[in-house]
């Protein structure tokens, strides 16, 4: 073997015994070595991305206590059985925690029995799975918000921002013109915002008049799209927008710039999250108003619970509902406050 040959080897077997290191999960060189794996239902989903981000950064401080960390974060891209399979890859890799952001949260069950059979704990995130299949197992813990709050959120927006500028209602007519732009069906998130924000509405005397609706599954180019047919649908009538989430009202933004639609003849839009996109907007006033879903708590309370499961302290200080389950609050956002909700992480 030449020179090069056996330094090639070496460097081999080196590698390979930093990977057997990296998987083998806990000990390591005397210290305890975390290893979380993060399932994503699609990490091209603005929301999402911002939650994971903020859990890595915040992880990362235990990091530097001295807990080594790592954390290995896939993409489901839509397919309950990609993420199965990437659970799979995760168990077996040797990970203490997972973080799961279920595709369909109505099927767990697979998730589940794995990962009770490695005596892992799971951390459900923002995907709500049904009661039911939470009380499958002890190991099972979610982390989420009230979608009833943010739908009463948004439609006291809505209905402030009605009352306070009467050119809400172009056509004078008494009554506001609505569209919604919806979530995924299925989703907590998207038909329990919609109802809460219209009878949240209705509750402070606005009259309604619903045009249309159009599923755009949390995506901003969906959104452009079904709100592009709905103009073409009701030309120049249509005078509210709701959207389950900031994406798509972004989205419906963009449909009327995208049509040259003047200042004045465009409806007033509200969205749900106040992702750093949805925040710019609220603050050069494209955007009436946003409910902030709490990414930087849910990421926190996440990393606690990380952190309580795998060294077993801490459990007692958490405040959990349902015994298993953290929910943190909205806020409402417009563009007094707006700037307080930007750099949170
Ligand atoms: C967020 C959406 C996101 C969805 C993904 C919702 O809570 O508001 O922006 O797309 O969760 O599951
Ligand atoms: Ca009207």
């Amino acid at each position: 073997m030449g020179k090069r040959k056996i330094l090639q080897a070496v460097l081999t077997a080196g590698v390979c015994v930093l990977l057997l290191c990296s998987c083998s999960g806990k000990k390591q060189g005397g210290a305890e070595k975390l290893q979380v794996g993060v399932a994503c239902y699609d990490r091209s989903d603005t929301f999402i991305n911002s939650v994971v981000d903020s859990y890595k950064e915040q992880i990362g401080s235990y990091q530097e206590d001295g807990l080594p960390v790592t954390i290995s974060v896939m993409d489901a891209a839509g397919l309950q059985r990609t993420q199965n399979d990437q659970i799979k890859e995760l168990l077996s890799s040797g990970c203490s925690v997972l973080c799961v952001n279920l595709v369909d949260r109505t099927d767990p069950s697979e998730i589940i029995d794995l990962a009770r059979d490695n005596d892992v704990p799971i951390i459900f995130f923002n995907r709500e799975p049904v009661a039911e299949d939470m009380l499958q197992w002890s190991g099972l813990y979610y982390v989420g918000a009230y979608a009833e709050q943010s739908g009463v959120m948004q439609g006291e927006l809505a209905a402030d921002a009605i009352k306070e500028h009467e050119e809400v209602d172009r056509n004078g007519d008494g009554k506001i013109q609505y569209v919604v732009l919806e979530g995924e069906p299925g989703h907590q998130d998207a038909i329990i915002r919609t109802e809460n924000a219209v009878d949240t509405l209705k509750k402070n005397d606005v009259r309604l008049e619903k045009l249309s609706y159009g599923i755009a599954n949390w995506n901003r180019a969906q959104a452009q799209n079904r709100m592009t047919q709905m103009i073409g649908q009701y030309p120049d009538q249509i005078e509210l927008v709701l959207a389950n989430n900031d994406d798509m009202i972004l989205g419906a933004i963009d449909a009327f710039e995208a049509l040259n639609t003047a200042e004045d003849a465009r409806p007033v839009f509200f969205g749900i999250d106040g992702t750093d996109v949805g925040l710019e907007a609220v603050l050069d006033g494209r955007l009436a108003g946003t409910v902030y879903n709490d990414k930087e708590g849910q990421a926190e309370a996440m990393v606690k619970l990380t952190i309580a499961l795998f060294t077993g302290e801490g459990m007692d200080d958490i405040a959990f509902e349902n015994e298993r389950c953290i929910y943190l609050p909205y806020h409402k956002i417009t563009i007094e406050n707006a700037r307080e909700f930007q750099n949170l992480s």
